[in-house]
C-alpha cells in the first residue's frame, strides 16, 4: 500500500509517499522562509497564496521520487489542522479532490499528532503511558498518550509559543527569520549564564506554559543594555535567552512527570531541532529513567512524511473518513483535556 502525505498547515508545502510499513519513498518540503523573512514572521496571506502556487509542483515531484503514478496511490492523507487557515484549505481541498476523483480513503490528520508520529517513526515499542511535547513557532503543547493515537491534553501556553519567541526576538534584534536555527547558530559561542531569565510559574498551579514574560524580559534586557545585532555581547546574550526558553519548557515537562508518571517521554515540533533543548531533555528523562523518542532533526519542522506516516497509523485503524467532500479545516485544536 501506499499512503500519499500533504501538510501546508504553516509555510512549508510539503508532500510524501510512505510505504504500510512505514518505507519513506520520497519527502519534498518546499519552505516559504525567503518570503515572510522580510516581514519577520509567516504572513497569512502570502502563505496561502505560495502553497496554491506550488501544490501541484511538490506533490508531483515527491511521486516522482516514489516513483508512482497518482491512480496508484492507495489513500491520501492530509492535515486538517490546527493551522493557518488559509494555508490548510489549499492542502486540504487538494486532498479532498483527489480522493474524490480516484475514490480512494482520505485520511484526515492533526497537525501536532503528526508532529509526534515524527518522533516514533523509528521507534520499537513505545512504553505507555507517554509524555509528549510539542514545541513549534504556532503551538506549545503537551500530551499524555495511553496507548497509539491517543491524545489527552495535559498542559498547553497561555500566550505565545516558545519557537513564537524566539522568532519574535529574532526580528527585534533584526537577525533575520526564522529565529529559532538563527538564535541557535549565534548563540554556539556565548555564555548562557551571562544574563539572567526567569522561569514563568503559573500562580494557579496549571502545568501551562507561557513565553510571553521572557519575551518582554528580553527586551527590556536588550533595551536596558543597548545591546544590537553588531554588539559583542549579542552571542551572550543570545545563549542565555535560549537556555532560559529551553529551561522553561523542561521546568515544565518535569512538573508534568511528577503528577502524570509517565512511561516514557516524547519531544517535537520545529523548536525540537534545538541541540540544547535536544540535551536538556535527554538529560530528564536519564534522570527520570525514562525511555525517550525525538525526531531525526530533519523531521522535526514540518513536512510530509510525518503526515503521511500517522495517515498509516489510521488507516490500520479504519480513521479515514467516508465522506471526503464534507471534511473542513480547522486553525485551532479543540481542547480534549481528560478525554482520549
Ligand atoms: O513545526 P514547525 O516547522 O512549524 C510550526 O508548526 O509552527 O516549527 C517552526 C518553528 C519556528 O519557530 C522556528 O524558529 C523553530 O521551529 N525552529 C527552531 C530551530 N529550527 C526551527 N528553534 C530553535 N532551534 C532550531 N534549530
Ligand atoms: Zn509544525
Amino acid at each position: 500500500m501506499f499512503v500519499l502525505g500533504i501538510e501546508t498547515s504553516c509555510d512549508e508545502t510539503a508532500a510524501a509517499v510512505l510505504t504500510d510499513d512505514f518505507q519513506i519513498l520520497s519527502d519534498v518540503v518546499l519552505t516559504q522562509d525567503e518570503i515572510h523573512a522580510p516581514f519577520g514572521g509567516v504572513v497569512p496571506e502570502l502563505a496561502s497564496r505560495r502553497h496554491l502556487e506550488s501544490i501541484v509542483y511538490v506533490v508531483e515531484e515527491s511521486l516522482r521520487r516514489a516513483m508512482l503514478k497518482l491512480d496508484q496511490v492507495d489513500a491520501f492523507a492530509v492535515t486538517q489542522g490546527p493551522g493557518l487557515i488559509g494555508s490548510l484549505l489549499v492542502g486540504l481541498s487538494f486532498a479532498k479532490a483527489l480522493a474524490y476523483y480516484f475514490k480512494k480513503p482520505l485520511i484526515p490528520v492533526d497537525h501536532l499528532e503528526a508532529h509526534i508520529q515524527s518522533a516514533l517513526l523509528k521507534a520499537g515499542e513505545v512504553p505507555y503511558p507517554a509524555l509528549a511535547l510539542v514545541v513549534s513557532g504556532g503551538h506549545t503543547q503537551a500530551f499524555l498518550m495511553k496507548g497509539k493515537l491517543d491524545y489527552m491534553d495535559v498542559s498547553r501556553t497561555r500566550d505565545d509559543a516558545a519557537g513564537e519567541a524566539l522568532d519574535k526576538i529574532s526580528k527585534f534584534l533584526h537577525l533575520g527569520y526564522p529565529g529559532g536555527p538563527v538564535i541557535e547558530r549565534l548563540a554556539e559561542k556565548g555564555n548562557p549564564d551571562a544574563f539572567q531569565f526567569s522561569i514563568p510559574r503559573m500562580t494557579d498551579g496549571s502545568l501551562d506554559f507561557s513565553f510571553s514574560g521572557i519575551k518582554t524580559e528580553a527586551i527590556k534586557k536588550v533595551r536596558d543594555s543597548g545591546i544590537d545585532r553588531h554588539d559583542a555581547r549579542l552571542s551572550d546574550f543570545l545563549a542565555s535567552f535560549e537556555q532560559g526558553v529551553v529551561r522553561a519548557l523542561i521546568f515544565n515537562l518535569e512538573q508534568a512527570v511528577g503528577v502524570y508518571e509517565p512511561q516514557s517521554l516524547i519531544l517535537c515540533g520545529g523548536v525540537s531541532r534545538n541541540r540544547r533543548l535536544r540535551r536538556e531533555f535527554q538529560e530528564l528523562a536519564r534522570r527520570k529513567k525514562l525511555e525517550f523518542f525525538m525526531p531525526q532533526p530533519r523531521f522535526s519542522t514540518d513536512n510530509g512524511v510525518m503526515v503521511a506516516a500517522l495517515g498509516v497509523e489510521k488507516l490500520a485503524r479504519h480513521c479515514h473518513t467516508s465522506f471526503p467532500l464534507s471534511l473542513n479545516a480547522y486553525a485551532r485544536r479543540p481542547s480534549l483535556r481528560g478525554k482520549s
